[in-house]
């Protein structure tokens, strides 16, 4: 029987037991001061404990601004790391590698009392605030926000980084037409929406390690005409891969209010097959993926190298075990009593 989702996978210093990723998911459980609580530990754990072979921490805001909600977990101060520290030491014990969603809401910050902000003062929908058109001042402050949250992400041991680019948060933000109306550098052409994203990468990688996994998270399509479709953002990641990325985790979506997307299984991997076919770079694909016969499809036509898992990991830790008990596969990598409920 083919191996699919269970093929070992190397990338720099990642030497991932399986295929399958924990996708970033916001929990929104920290108490208004972006701290990791014991909720985050239990939750982490059990997912690590149910055998997948690397987990995405949700989006994590790298300043306060940045934030989705005040819920939110933060990077923006030396205070979070030890909180951080105790989840990645937990994962890592299991054989399972672990990476942080570096994030910024940008317009999508939705707390009352911060000043938002973005590329232009475009409101995301009526209910939410205009930003503020950042100036080049709030541009070096965010720089610098992203380059000492991967110092912190650093300390606290994480293998990997994912800088957030997608779903129309800060970064998505500036790289689609459609929310970026800038005329200065930064607006217009493709390769001026891409130039803070550039920008940002450059800071990231003055403190993050040659030899530890960059990757970044895009929305590939915007659903809507005159948005980004996979074609751009082929193009987009052709010129971030030359500044260090070396995975793209394909998403799509959620850049601009009131579009439908019609959501099936599988569909995303278009985008994410078109941006490995292309850009000749790893990519993780997702999407509605929930059995092992999906994901093992992709890996094995060489779709994408990896498959992230949302949802179903939510309703189901125990995803992968169950997967492996299917196909009657021993994982060595648990803790040994998890071998009997295979
Ligand atoms: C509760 C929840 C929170 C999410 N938070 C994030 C996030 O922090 N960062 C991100 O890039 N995507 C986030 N997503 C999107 C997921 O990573 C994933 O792309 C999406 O759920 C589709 O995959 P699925 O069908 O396997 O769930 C979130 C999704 C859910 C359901």
């Amino acid at each position: 029987m083919t191996k699919g989702i269970f093929k070992e996978f190397s990338l720099k210093n990642l030497n991932l037991k399986n295929r399958v990723i924990m996708a970033p998911m916001c929990m929104y459980m920290a108490e208004n001061d972006g701290m990791v609580n014991d909720f985050h530990y239990v939750h982490y754990m059990n997912r690590v404990i149910g055998g997948v072979s690397a987990i995405i921490l949700e989006a994590t805001a790298v300043e306060p601004r940045g934030r989705i909600t005040d819920k939110d977990l933060g990077i923006w101060d030396e205070k979070h790391i030890e909180g951080l520290k105790k989840v990645v030491e937990g994962i890592k014990k299991y054989g399972a590698y672990v990476g942080i969603q570096l994030g910024h809401a940008g317009r999508k910050c939705s707390i009352e009392n911060e000043t938002i902000i973005g590329p232009s003062a475009i409101a995301f929908s009526d209910e939410y605030k205009e930003p503020v058109e950042m100036t080049k001042n709030e541009m070096e402050e965010v720089k610098v926000a992203f380059r000492e949250g991967a110092r912190r992400a650093l300390e606290a041991g994480f293998d990997f980084i994912e800088i957030h680019g997608a779903h129309g948060y800060l970064l998505s933000e500036f790289l689609s037409p459609l929310s970026n109306k800038r005329e200065d550098e930064y607006g217009g052409s493709l390769e001026n929406r891409t130039r803070f994203i550039v920008e940002v990468i450059k800071e990231v990688k003055k403190v993050w390690p040659e030899d530890k996994a960059l990757a970044l998270r895009v929305s590939a399509k915007d659903y809507v005409e005159g948005g980004n479709t996979k074609v751009e953002m082929a193009k987009i990641i052709d010129i971030v891969k030359k500044e260090g990325i070396d995975l793209v985790n394909v998403s799509t979506g959620a850049v601009v209010s009131d579009v439908i997307i019609n959501a099936y299984p599988g569909y995303q991997v278009p985008e994410a097959e078109y941006i490995k076919e292309n850009c000749n770079i790893p990519v993780i694909a997702g999407g509605l993926i929930t059995t092992g016969d999906q994901g093992t499809e992709i890996i094995e036509n060489n779709r994408a190298d990896l498959i992230f898992l949302g949802r179903v990991l939510l309703r189901d830790p125990y995803w992968v075990l169950n997967e492996a008990k299917k196909r009657n596969i021993k994982l060595d990598y648990l803790p040994s009593a998890y071998e009997r409920g295979i």
